[in-house]
């Protein structure tokens, strides 16, 4: 099975990356062979600044390796160091109907925020789907958010194979529904876009600034609480043992025990569950060429499976190039 996933190096990652899509995608490095990569060209529909690009970059790749991505196992490389995929995707928009297009969710709240959209945030999907397709992707594991892409990927592939024979594999989404929708301090799904998120390695302080302000209800400390329904237990239920989190939830419907206090054991428990991975990612960041090295790695190994599949995808159309 051929696991692929990508993230935007868009701004810094938080929380709800790390247990809706990082975490689960290092825990299938043990028995699958995985693709994973920083989707650069689709950032560039929201990020316009050179510095900021190249930061977010690397910001995403010293984060993976820290949290564990074996560069041994698994493919790990930049979006930019497969052009490829820009071919493909080209070839797949001549198959993608704009209806499907104008039906993107994302592409849909992007306009609702007032963002003015440009070709490239429209026809992102179609290069997402090149990113899956090149590479014969059976499963690709993201969060909740992502499901419509993968399923207006099927749909590409699947006119595309109609037309041309069998030739794309068709992918299959991977959504861990306990993991599917962290939130954030406002209890809104946590986005770098909505200004709620916790993220993985900011300073310190900040990190405890923002979980002490997480957003809870009014109830006085004496009087029980709903555990199902607490912005604060919500995130405390992803980095604590079963035992504790029943204990915290026994606590809540007794009364007696203030969201203070449980914010403060989130605290403690963010620090313990990212503590190894910062100092690693500390260490990492004063070796830079180590993370080029890396990358350029990763990226010359994918580019071979892609330029195999343009080759087959090519002869299919009735494309010729003589050089590749
Ligand atoms: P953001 O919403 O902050 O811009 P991205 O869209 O770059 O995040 O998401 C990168 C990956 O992290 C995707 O697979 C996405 O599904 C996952 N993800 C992002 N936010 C969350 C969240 N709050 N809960 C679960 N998964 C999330
Ligand atoms: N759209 C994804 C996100 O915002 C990133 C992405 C680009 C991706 N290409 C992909 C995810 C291919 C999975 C597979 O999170």
């Amino acid at each position: 099975m051929r696991v692929l996933s990508g993230v935007q190096p868009s701004g810094r990652l938080h929380l709800g990356n790390y247990f809706g899509a990082i975490r689960p995608q290092l825990e299938l490095q043990a028995g699958h062979e995985c693709f994973y990569f920083i989707a650069t060209y689709h950032a560039l529909t929201s990020v316009e600044r050179r510095a900021d690009l190249e930061a977010y970059t690397l910001e995403v790749a010293l984060s993976y390796l820290a949290l564990g991505l074996d560069p041994a196992r698994t493919v790990f490389f930049r979006q930019t160091d497969v052009p490829e995929v820009c071919e493909l995707a080209w070839i797949l928009s001549c198959q993608t109907p704009l209806g499907l297009l104008e039906r993107g969710h994302s592409y849909k709240d992007k306009v609702a925020q007032g963002l003015s959209p440009n070709h490239g945030l429209f026809a992102y999907p179609v290069l997402q789907a090149a990113d899956i397709l090149i590479y014969k992707s059976h499963l690709v594991p993201v969060g909740q958010d992502q499901k419509q892409h993968i399923e207006m990927t099927q749909d590409i592939q699947g006119k595309f194979n109609l037309r041309y024979g069998d030739i794309l594999v068709r992918p299959e989404p991977l959504i861990r529904p306990e993991v599917a929708v962290v939130p954030g301090i406002d209890g809104r799904k946590m986005s770098k876009s909505y200004g709620n998120a916790i993220e993985l390695f900011g300073p310190l302080k900040e990190a405890r600034k923002r979980i002490m302000s997480i957003v809870t209800d009014s109830t006085p400390v004496e009087e029980p609480k709903d555990p199902a329904r607490c912005n604060v237990l919500a995130l405390l239920r992803l980095m604590a043992e079963p035992q504790e989190v029943a204990d915290w939830e026994d606590r809540y419907r007794r009364g007696g025990c203030g969201y203070g206090e449980a914010k403060k054991r989130v605290f403690e428990l963010y620090e313990q569950t990212l503590g190894e991975a910062r100092r690693r990612y500390e260490e990492l960041s004063r070796h830079p060429e180590e993370v080029e090295r890396v990358l350029a790695d990763g990226g010359r190994r994918a580019r071979e499976v892609a330029r195999q599949t343009m080759r087959e995808v090519r002869a299919a159309c009735g494309l010729v190039n003589v050089l590749d």
